[in-house]
């Protein structure tokens, strides 16, 4: 459905994020509807370029990244005449705010304002303050900040302290674009619309959840700051603990914002302390080597970045959730750059039958959410074997899709999103407590990693990660799901 008439105003707006996600996402939300005629979007960086020079970058990108089926070139010129650019400095006073305020004063007062971070963190608060000195932020504004917030617990205060010098916590969206997947959002459908599944959602049934995130991927040209970051910052103490969240949380009262992330930060904070003494029995850290994926020859870690480095690209860590739900069922997070495939999902196994009918135990069943690609889930379960003599069991898998059912493609997680915060729906961003909670539980890994106190395992670029991950998930008698029969 259409939204209010919006003025976007975005930093960072020449990034590689902008380019890639928020200019495609912003078309294609217009090409199905939903972004009124009256919307304007206004990209600001450091950069001088003129409105020309930026459409044509915008152009190229929607031309890159858009897939073929949503590219409509006369709807692209239209998109194009929505964007206009303006050059600021934004963490200087005297940069051209003056110009921003022009551009922004064609609007009537009480259009919706989002202003989006897609910079570096460090200068959230510097940009608010700006904003708010030269009298831009107005009733009807709201801030979106991009990932990472902080690299700590302490730094992750500091940037929500700073932005909320300026901002109200009603008016701040902080993103987590895994919950704009909507398959990430089916985790809540599939657990609280489904009796079947509703009634063995629980430690007493399930033995364990694994939540994966492989990316083929290296570190492309954003080195500079994924050193600086690594796994366990980059994918685990948002994404993946996001997702942990959604599996392990109570119902929530309603889907209302307030109602899902009082459920979400309850799991965050009944999280099982690791303390750094223990850090290096209940994670697995590690880094890719030279290895061969597709066919092709691909450098190690070091060798993209041309320096030593201790930073991990693959990290596993065995959780749990201390509530009445859950008690002792381990929950395994793992995430890897340079892994064998792209793929992320979360996988359920059932704790196995006890029945003596069929000689032996039946094979656990197991519940497969694929997040992406291949949407969808697998149910494995057992039946009779016909051709066996007896009565022999064999797996069957039920195969379900999340596709959308008019057949069209799934929306990109940044689609819903963006205009979710025109719309002030805060529903599927994170509250200030669930940043800190998330903070506070990974930092005691962080801080023996980075004294050494867990080893660096490797693992060669194309392959699933360190040999030690297998032994990681033995000791609870568990496997990873490329191990597994089924
Ligand atoms: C980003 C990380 O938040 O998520 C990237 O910074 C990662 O390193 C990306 O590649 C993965 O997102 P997706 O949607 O491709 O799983």
């Amino acid at each position: 459905q259409q939204t209010a008439p919006f003025d976007y105003i975005i930093f960072g707006a020449t990034g590689d994020l902008m380019m890639r996600k928020l200019i495609p996402a912003l078309y294609n939300q217009l090409r199905v509807g939903h972004v009124p005629e009256e919307a304007r979007i206004i990209g600001s960086a450091r950069s001088k370029l003129d409105n020309e020079e930026y459409r044509q970058r915008a152009r190229e990108a929607l031309n890159r990244f858009l897939p073929d089926a949503h590219k409509d070139a006369d709807l692209i010129e239209r998109f194009l005449k929505k964007i206009q650019y303006i050059a600021i400095d934004s963490t200087k006073y005297e940069s051209n705010w003056g110009g921003l305020k022009e551009i922004l004063a064609q609007s009537p007062d009480d259009r919706i304002r989002v202003f989006y971070y897609s910079t570096a963190p460090q200068l959230f608060e510097a940009i608010s303050e700006n904003l708010h000195a030269h009298g831009l932020i107005t009733k009807q504004s709201r801030v979106v900040l991009e990932k990472p917030i902080g690299t700590n617990s302490e730094t992750a205060r500091a940037i929500n302290d700073g932005v909320s010098r300026f901002f109200e916590e009603g008016q701040i969206f902080r993103i987590d674009h895994y919950l704009g997947k909507e398959t990430v959002q089916d985790i809540i459908a599939l657990r609280f619309a489904n009796p079947l599944l509703q009634a063995v959602w629980s430690g007493e049934y399930i033995k364990s959840i694994q939540i994966t995130a492989a990316e083929t991927v290296g570190v492309e040209g954003r080195a500079a700051y994924y050193d600086t970051s690594g796994a366990l910052r980059d994918m685990i103490q948002n994404h993946l603990l996001q997702v942990l969240s959604l599996c392990a949380m109570e119902a929530p009262s309603s889907l209302e914002a307030d109602a899902i992330r009082d459920a979400k930060v309850n799991v965050l904070k009944a999280l099982r302390p690791i303390p750094e003494e223990a850090v290096s029995a209940e994670t697995v850290r590690a880094q890719y080597v030279q290895g061969t994926l597709n066919g092709e020859k691909v450098p190690g870690y070091l060798e993209e970045l041309g320096e030593e480095s201790h930073t991990e690209t693959y990290a596993a860590m065995r959780a749990y959730v201390d509530t009445p739900r859950w008690k002792n069922t381990p929950f395994y997070i793992r995430t890897a750059k340079r892994s064998a495939h792209k793929l992320s999902e979360v996988v359920v196994t059932f704790k196995e039958g006890t029945s003596k009918l069929f000689g032996g135990t039946p094979g656990a069943d197991r519940l497969v959410i694929r997040l992406q690609p291949n949407e969808g889930f697998g149910l494995s379960i057992n039946v009779k074997n016909p051709s066996a003599a007896g009565f022999g069991l064999q797996r069957t898998a039920l195969d379900g899709r999340f596709a959308p059912a008019d057949g069209s493609l799934i929306p990109d997680s940044y689609e819903r999103l963006m205009l979710d915060a025109v719309r002030g729906y805060p529903a599927l961003f994170i509250r200030r407590d669930e940043v800190e909670a998330a903070w506070a539980w990974v930092e005691p890994t962080l801080n023996a990693w980075a004294a050494d106190k867990a080893p660096m395992e490797h693992y060669a670029a194309g392959t699933y990660g360190p040999e030690q991950a297998r032994q990681f998930t033995a000791q609870t008698g568990d496997q990873w799901h490329e191990d597994m029969a089924d």
